[in-house]
């Protein structure tokens, strides 16, 4: 090398972004560059063959040992790096010796020979700032990341909660619903049971006069125009009607307080062996109210096992279905109930005679809240409610409809709830 080329390495070691450190076999400084001096802090002629641990305490650790070990027993170049604080050597000033925090510290010690062959030990180090800052910035994404999902958690946990809930007022405002339409069949019958036993009360009345007079009558003759004036042959001939029509008023309220009974089983939760079609039939009782102004009802029904299911669940999937088979038909239409068995499934189903659904809402029509009914008169709750109670069974529920022609909903669902969880996905029934 010419003196030339020397002053150029001389330069550039001199003005380089890196710190240059020679030290002899022993360690001890030979010679560090303007950058150590500056981003340290301590001039170069301090640290003038004193050990590198006597002037960077800090460097005093098992990595310096295993790099120098490396670079001493197998002649390699040892790399490492300090992500953080401390670093191998504390230099906590940048080039202008202004002060920086710590930096990722980048640190390649290896040996070499001088001019006369004397070994020695090269000590660059470097600060990737940008690398770092890189770093801390993935660091902090990830986070950042962390954290998002944490709160997705509970947003999860919240929705789920949320939904529990739904459920819970949605049911009771089907209950509340149901309520008024039950109320509205009851009244009919108890009006007419009680103005039938107001007139019987009047009959018996005049019945008892005519009884009374046995006692009084002077006359035979007289008796019978009483009985005449007090139109006993018509009272008589309408006591019975009256009765045979109170008796068939207490049936009917009687019929729908069992309905009402089998419907709800609010307290069952439970899965248990049941009989659909008892279910759908107490089902069709409870909703009558809304059902008989809009369709006639048919029963096709198919010869069925009981299954096990939670019966009060099954009811209100169907509830839903029936009033919403109700609410597609416009003036007076038709709702036809049929049912099945294929291989360890059931089917149930509900078709209407309605309005159909548009072929690009069919796959919106199980949202939460998805509506095309006017505020105030939907909520969008009814399918989505089904949808999840059908699951929860491991069954399914498919749609056919078509504009202007109706809709047909069909519920899959399992005889047995082997394993409540794992029936969902083992055998599906044919398509
Ligand atoms: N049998 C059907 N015929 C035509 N459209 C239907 C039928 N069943 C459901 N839909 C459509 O699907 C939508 C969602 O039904 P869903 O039962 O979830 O809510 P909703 O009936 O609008 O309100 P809710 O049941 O909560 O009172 C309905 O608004 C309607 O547009
Ligand atoms: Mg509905």
């Amino acid at each position: 090398m010419d003196s030339r080329q020397k002053e150029l390495a001389h330069a550039l070691v001199e003005q380089v972004e890196c710190g240059v450190i020679v030290l002899d076999e022993r360690l001890r400084i030979q010679y560090w560059n303007d950058y150590i001096t500056q981003c340290s802090g301590k001039p170069l002629r301090q640290a003038l063959s004193l050990e590198l641990t006597q002037v960077f305490p800090e460097a005093d650790t098992p990595q310096l040992s295993q790099m120098l070990a490396r670079a001493r027993d197998q002649g390699e170049h040892a790399y490492n790096e300090w992500r953080e604080s401390p670093n191998l050597l504390n230099l906590p000033y940048n080039r202008f010796g202004e002060p920086v925090p710590p930096r990722l510290q980048n640190a390649l010690f290896f040996p070499f020979t001088d001019d006369s062959d004397r070994p020695c030990f090269g000590l660059l180090l470097y600060n990737t700032r940008e690398l770092s800052s890189t770093n801390s910035h993935l660091d902090a994404a990830l986070k950042a990341l962390c954290h998002k999902q944490i709160e997705q958690e509970q947003l999860i946990q919240k929705l789920e909660k949320a939904n529990a809930q739904l459920l819970q007022s949605e049911k009771l405002a089907a209950i509340g619903q149901l309520a008024a339409g039950v109320a509205h069949e009851i009244n009919n019958p108890i009006g007419y049971v009680f103005s039938n036993l107001k007139t019987l009360a009047g009959y018996v009345h005049d019945l008892v006069r005519i009884i009374d007079a046995i006692d009084q009558a002077a006359s035979l003759e007289e008796l019978r125009r009483l009985k005449h004036q007090l139109e006993y042959d018509y009272i008589r001939g309408d006591v019975e009607a009256l009765i045979a029509e109170s008796e068939d008023g207490i049936d009917r309220v009687k019929k729908i307080i069992t309905s009402l009974k089998d419907f709800s089983h609010t307290d069952d939760e439970e899965f248990r062996l049941a009989d659909l079609h008892r279910g759908l039939d107490s089902t069709l009782n409870v909703v009558n109210n809304e059902l008989k102004y809009k369709a006639e009802v048919l029963k096709d029904y198919g010869e069925l096992p009981e299954i096990e299911c939670i019966p009060s669940q099954i009811n209100q999937v169907m509830m839903n279905l029936l009033v919403n088979a109700a609410h597609a038909i416009d003036d007076f239409g038709r709702i036809t109930l049929r049912s099945g068995q294929q291989t360890d499934w059931v089917w149930l189903e509900v078709e209407d005679s309605g309005r159909g659904i548009e072929p690009h809402l069919l796959t919106r029509i199980y949202e939460p809240f998805f509506t095309t009914k006017p505020v105030g008169q939907g909520t969008g709750l009814g399918l989505s409610l089904s949808y999840n109670i059908v699951r929860k069974h491991g069954g399914r529920i498919e749609v056919f409809s078509e504009r202007g022609q109706g809709t047909r909903f069909r519920v899959w669902l399992p005889l047995r709830q082997a394993s409540p969880q794992s029936c969902q996905e083992e055998s599906r029934p044919d398509e």
